[in-house]
């Protein structure tokens, strides 16, 4: 209870984002190792018990129902061992969570891929840069020309393995929020963006030089 009121008057999240273009679009085999890599569904999440944590299941079959997408290494025996949300923005934008309330808008053209997870027992095998590289080179397939990720700035797993997967560094996010009002610093160039607005074009982000 307390820490879910001190998070309504204070909460503080630096993230790095990450590009990728469809110049470096690579095809990439489906199988890695003895992992299949496929799109999941509503069946797959509602057999395996990963998706029963935390609200998971609900929350993925919504997602789904908006039009993300969702892929998985699969290992023979049936088991997710890695999941990957990806979203695409064919003719219209669409919107995905960032942090906190905050959420980014993706504008036509562009990829995002995000809330990603390794199951743990199968971590520390590769099962998340090679999912990241077919995320992205599925995107470029199906017409985007760029995609972006996001971690949080302390998660070293992650950033190790966006890197690995061919993406760039393209700036560090800093996101308060501090008695309710929102926050947006671009920490690489000092620049402030928007912040009362809870949906961020991600534009506003790409559009500086990196
Ligand atoms: C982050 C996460 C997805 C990584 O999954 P994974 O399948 O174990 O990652 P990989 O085996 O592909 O390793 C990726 C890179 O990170 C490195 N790495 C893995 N675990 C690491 C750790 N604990 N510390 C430092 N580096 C690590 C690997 O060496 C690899 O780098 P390399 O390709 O240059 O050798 C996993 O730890 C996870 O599910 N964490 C919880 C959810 C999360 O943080 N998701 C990411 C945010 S979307």
């Amino acid at each position: 209870m307390i820490g879910r009121v001190r998070r309504v008057l204070y909460y503080r999240r630096c993230l790095d984002l990450f590009t990728a273009s469809s110049s470096q679009e690579a095809s990439l085999p489906h199988d890695y190792e003895q992992f299949s890599f496929r799109p999941l569904s509503v069946n797959d999440f509602s057999a395996d018990a990963l998706f029963r944590e935390k609200n998971r299941f609900s929350k993925f079959v919504k997602r789904l129902a908006s039009g993300h997408q969702c892929f998985g290494f699969v290992e023979p025996g049936g088991q997710i061992v890695a999941y990957f949300w990806l979203s695409i923005a064919h003719d219209a934008s669409t919107t995905v969570p960032l942090a906190g309330a905050l959420s980014f808008q993706i504008d036509p053209g562009h990829a995002y891929v995000w809330d990603c997870r390794t199951r743990e027992s199968h971590q520390g095998r590769g099962l998340y840069r090679e999912g990241l590289r077919r995320a992205q080179a599925l995107a470029f397939t199906l017409g985007a020309r760029s995609a972006s990720i996001v971690c949080n700035a302390d998660n070293l797993a992650s950033r190790m393995g966006i890197l690995a997967a061919g993406f760039t560094h393209h700036t560090t996010v800093e996101v308060f929020r501090v008695f309710g009002l929102w926050i947006v610093k671009d920490k690489v160039r000092s620049a402030y963006l928007p912040s009362w607005r809870p949906v961020l074009p991600l534009s506003d982000f790409l559009c500086l030089p990196a």
